[in-house]
């Protein structure tokens, strides 16, 4: 069992992601691919950035990294602190992969291979960030260490992946997947994997899980997945005027307070049509 100490970083995140996940019926699209990716990733990365600040008893900086070391630039020394990801990996893999290990249905097999690649996603983005020393910052010595990038890399790499995920089937020895579309290249650890076609996120079906987009809010001018065409799915959208309090004429007062106003404004709002 893992220490208490551990594991508290993330309950709220991993009941956040239960959550999430249970509202999906279907348990074997994409998208549910992409939240087991993203969620695992996070495990890692909140695990890995906890033990640099110390925060838990049981790790702490990538202890391999000491003495010096060799890139492009010549040599440096290692120094600061190293974000220890491969010890996240292995650490947040027993716990977050515990589930799936109990079953060997393709559903298990789909999850634990998208919690690898996001794993595998955040240890991508691990760069060496250095210091200089020398005079006047010449740089004849350089103090390096291993940082994980900002989170936002390991989420738009992953949604990428989301985009190019692939639909797969297992194999009949139920060890792994083979691509079910022939023209489709065989997944490789990184890529997201899924099971089935997502229901159609248009119409609202209960049955599927589906809440349809009747009453979203859109953007009239914008041509993304925000847009009211994209997102009403070409059954158009109702427009509503509405008030809005918003805070204006706001003075800055020496030193340091500043002082808005309460102002009504009235704004169009853009909600999708139901289905009929
Ligand atoms: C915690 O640290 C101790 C001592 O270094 C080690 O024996 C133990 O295996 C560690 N526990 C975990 C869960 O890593
Ligand atoms: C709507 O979309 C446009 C174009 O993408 C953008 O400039 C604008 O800020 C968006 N409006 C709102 C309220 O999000």
């Amino acid at each position: 069992m893992l220490p208490a100490a551990v594991l508290s970083p993330f309950p709220l995140f991993l009941s956040f992601s239960c959550m999430f996940i249970q509202s999906f019926f279907f348990l074997g699209s994409r998208e549910v691919a992409f939240v087991y990716a993203i969620s695992s990733a996070g495990v890692v990365y909140t695990l890995a950035r906890a033990c640099s600040q110390g925060e838990l008893d049981n790790c702490s900086c990538d202890p391999t990294k000491t003495g010096s070391s060799e890139d492009s630039k010549g040599s440096f020394n290692w120094g600061g602190c190293s974000d220890h990801v491969e010890h996240a990996i292995h650490f947040s893999q027993i716990f977050v992969d515990a589930k799936e290990r109990k079953e060997r249905d393709a559903q298990a097999l789909m999850n634990l291979h998208n919690n690898r690649a996001g794993r595998k996603a955040v240890k991508r983005f691990m760069t060496l960030q250095c210091k200089c020393h020398g005079v006047s910052g010449s740089c004849t010595v350089r103090t390096c260490w291993q940082a994980m990038a900002d989170f936002r890399r390991t989420g738009d790499h992953l949604r990428k992946r989301y985009n190019g995920a692939v639909q797969v089937t297992v194999n009949q020895y139920g060890t792994g997947f083979t691509a079910t579309h022939t023209h489709f290249k065989r997944p490789s650890k990184n890529d997201l994997v899924y099971l089935e076609d997502s229901p159609d996120y248009c119409i609202r079906d209960p049955q599927s899980g589906s809440m349809g987009t009747g009453g979203r809010l859109c953007n009239r001018t914008s041509r993304g997945m925000d847009g009211c065409e994209v997102m009403c799915c070409g059954r158009g959208y109702d427009t509503a005027r509405v008030s809005r309090t918003t805070k204006c004429e706001c003075k800055f007062h020496w030193c340091c307070a500043v002082h808005c106003q309460d102002c009504q404004q009235l704004v169009d709002e853009y909600t999708c049509k139901s289905q009929t």
